[in-house]
Order: structure tokens, then C-alpha cells, then sequence
């Protein structure tokens, strides 16, 4: 062989691995959306009602499925495909922390599916049997209304253990674990941190401090943005879309001895009457694109699609210190915990 042909087969190798390398996310294009315009899809969201209403439109006009979307926390999204378990009106399940997809998947409620756009995903944001897939990851902290700090002469939480500070007591608010996705991440994290036995003891003391549990995990972030409260526990994306959409006084910070974290799904429903419709929408939900348009709308959770880039505004949290949550355990583990919190603070998920 010519030194020149060596050369030539070289670069051919060189580009069709560099093309390999790159695989770009399968589109609805190439699934044949032509066929698609015919097919129909209702989700499940539980990412927030802005973000789920740009992504429905934005799949809409990708694919021409006619698509609606109901936006539930976590908890109601699990009671609702249970009580719908043999007639299931959605075909997806799109955001909220896996947790609950997990617990879903022991009671038959999900179907597998290996999106080919999920191949490159680290295996930590995707199911090893293709249940769900994550679509992006949020971390857990404290959203403070600064001017009430001033006025008092307090200094911000920083800890866990700040928030059981007497001067606190009734000036903290957090979702309930049975409904919200938020507030289950924050007491399987409490659980993981302490143990069993320390966990619930530190529970029932903070719920001595507790002025409300509301239904829904960003609920906490708007009561501080307008100073019904000064203290919430969020994820703290969700404070940030806040501060910079006019709460100006709001600050965040992240318990210094480690704060749980969130990977937000996308799953599709067993016995959903849209299979194919919801098998494009995982296909759609996990390309670059747009798991990019979240940031249009302020939603600033990092991502998971390796090629996406992640919103500036999440930078601000790259330092937060993780614990190592154990998503499987606490997705196991959901009923039988949520059940001992329910009896250490003598609450039930408010339904309003
Ligand atoms: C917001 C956040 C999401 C999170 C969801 C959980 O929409 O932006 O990152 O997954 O809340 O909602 P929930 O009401 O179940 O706590």
C-alpha cells in the first residue's frame, strides 16, 4: 500500500470514529415524525407548571403528538397511576426525584424502556434496567428571606442543626414528605445522614419548629420570596428561578454537614394508552436540546445528557457538598418511612 492510501484510510478511520464518538440524540425526525402527527400523549409532570407547559408545546411542534400534561407533586403523581394502575389515562411520568419512580417500579406501575439517546448518560442517571431515566439533578438547602435576618441580627442557617435554634421555632416551612418529591428527598437525606433512631428524633424537633407543611416542595421558596415566612427548605434551583424573577431578597445556603440531592425522571406508565407517543417523548425529553430549554423558563437544575450544558445560574451551587444519596434504598424504603414520619409528627399530607 502507497504511503499516501495509509494516509487516506487513517483519516477515514479518524473521521467515522470521531463521528462515533459524537453519535448525536436520536430526534423524533429520525423516528419517522410524519407518522406521529396521528398519535396523542397526556404526561404526568412533576417538574414546575412553566417548564412543563414549554416542553409540551416545544415536543408538540417537533413531533405534531397532540400532548396535554397535568402538573402533581411526587406523591399524588404515585397515588394517582396506583388508583389508575388497570386504566391508566397518562402514558408518562416527566420530572420529580426518582424516588418515587422507584417505589413505582416495585408495584408494576412502570415500563422499561432503553432510550437510545441514553446510551452516553453515566449510569447513575439511568435505570440499569431502563425504568427511568434522569432528566436532571437538583440539590437540597435553605431558602432565607435576608431582610428578616437583617432586621433580627440572626445568623443564616448553615446546618441542619441551625434550623432547631429556639429563635426559629414557627419560622420554618417544608413540603410534606407524602406529597412532595422535595420533601421526601430531605427526609430519606436525613435518614442517611443520622440513622433511623437519630433521624426520626431530629424530625420530631424540627416539626417543633415547623409553622406549616405545604402540599408542594416549591411552595416554601414563594412564602419566603413574599415574606409570608423566613425560612424554607427547598431545592435550591427552585429558590434561585425565584430570586431572579423579582424576590430579591432571598439567599440560599446548604447545610454544611452534607445536603441530599434529587435526580428528576422521565418513565413511561404501564398499561398508558399512548405507548408509542410516550417511547418519543423519552426519546425527546433526553436530548441536548431540550433538556437546554429549561433554562428559558428559569429552571435550573443541572443536567444529565453529558452534551447538554448546564444553566450558569446552577454554577452557583457546584460547591455544595453532596452526601451520597442512595436513590434505590430510599425509593424502597418510601412507604415504610413516610409512614414513621407521619407518626412521629402526627401529620398526613395536606391535600390543599
Ligand atoms: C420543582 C423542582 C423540580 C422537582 C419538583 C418536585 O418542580 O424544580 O426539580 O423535581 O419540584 O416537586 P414536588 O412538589 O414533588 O416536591
Amino acid at each position: 500500500m502507497s504511503k499516501k492510501m495509509s494516509i487516506m484510510i487513517s483519516v477515514i478511520l479518524l473521521i467515522t470514529m470521531l463521528l462515533v464518538a459524537c453519535s448525536p440524540d436520536k430526534t423524533p425526525a429520525d423516528a419517522g415524525a410524519p407518522a406521529s402527527k396521528d398519535l396523542k400523549l397526556t404526561i404526568y409532570a412533576g417538574l414546575m407548571e412553566d417548564h412543563a407547559m414549554m416542553a409540551v408545546k416545544e415536543f408538540e411542534k417537533a413531533t405534531g403528538v397532540k400532548t396535554n400534561f397535568v402538573r402533581m407533586s411526587s406523591g399524588e403523581t404515585l397515588a394517582r397511576i396506583r388508583a389508575e394502575k388497570d386504566n391508566m389515562s397518562a402514558s408518562i411520568w416527566y420530572g420529580g426525584p426518582v424516588d418515587a419512580y422507584i417505589a413505582a417500579i416495585e408495584e408494576g406501575l412502570l415500563v422499561p424502556y432503553k432510550s437510545p439517546n441514553a446510551e452516553k448518560f453515566p449510569d447513575k442517571y439511568k435505570d440499569s434496567e431502563g425504568y427511568w431515566t434522569g432528566i436532571y439533578s437538583g440539590y437540597l438547602g435553605f431558602v432565607l428571606d435576608k431582610e428578616w435576618f437583617e432586621e433580627k441580627k440572626y445568623d443564616i442557617p448553615t446546618s441542619w442543626e441551625d434550623l432547631l435554634k429556639p429563635e426559629f421555632k414557627g419560622q420554618i416551612v417544608t413540603a410534606h414528605p407524602g406529597s412532595s418529591g422535595t420533601a421526601y428527598t430531605m427526609l430519606a437525606t436525613t435518614i442517611q445522614l443520622k440513622g433511623e433512631d437519630e433521624g426520626f428524633d431530629y424530625l420530631q424537633k424540627l416539626n417543633g419548629q415547623i409553622r406549616q407543611y405545604t402540599k408542594s416542595g416549591t411552595a416554601p421558596g414563594r412564602m419566603v420570596g413574599l415574606k409570608e415566612i423566613p425560612i424554607g427548605i427547598t431545592f435550591l434551583h427552585d429558590a434561585i428561578k425565584y430570586r431572579k424573577e423579582g424576590f430579591k431578597d432571598i439567599v440560599i445556603s446548604a447545610p454544611i454537614e452534607g445536603t441530599g440531592y434529587e435526580i428528576g425522571g422521565v418513565a413511561i406508565l404501564a398499561n398508558g394508552p399512548d405507548q408509542e407517543a410516550a417511547k418519543l417523548f423519552v426519546d425527546w425529553a433526553l436530548t441536548k436540546e431540550a433538556q437546554e430549554l429549561g433554562s428559558v423558563v428559569d429552571s435550573f437544575q443541572f443536567l444529565t445528557n453529558p452534551d447538554a450544558v448546564p444553566p450558569q445560574e446552577a454554577m452557583e451551587l457546584k460547591d455544595t457538598k453532596l452526601i451520597d444519596y442512595d436513590f434505590d434504598w430510599a425509593g424502597k424504603n418510601r412507604a415504610d418511612l413516610i409512614e414513621k414520619f407521619n407518626n412521629v409528627t402526627k401529620t398526613s399530607p395536606p391535600t390543599e
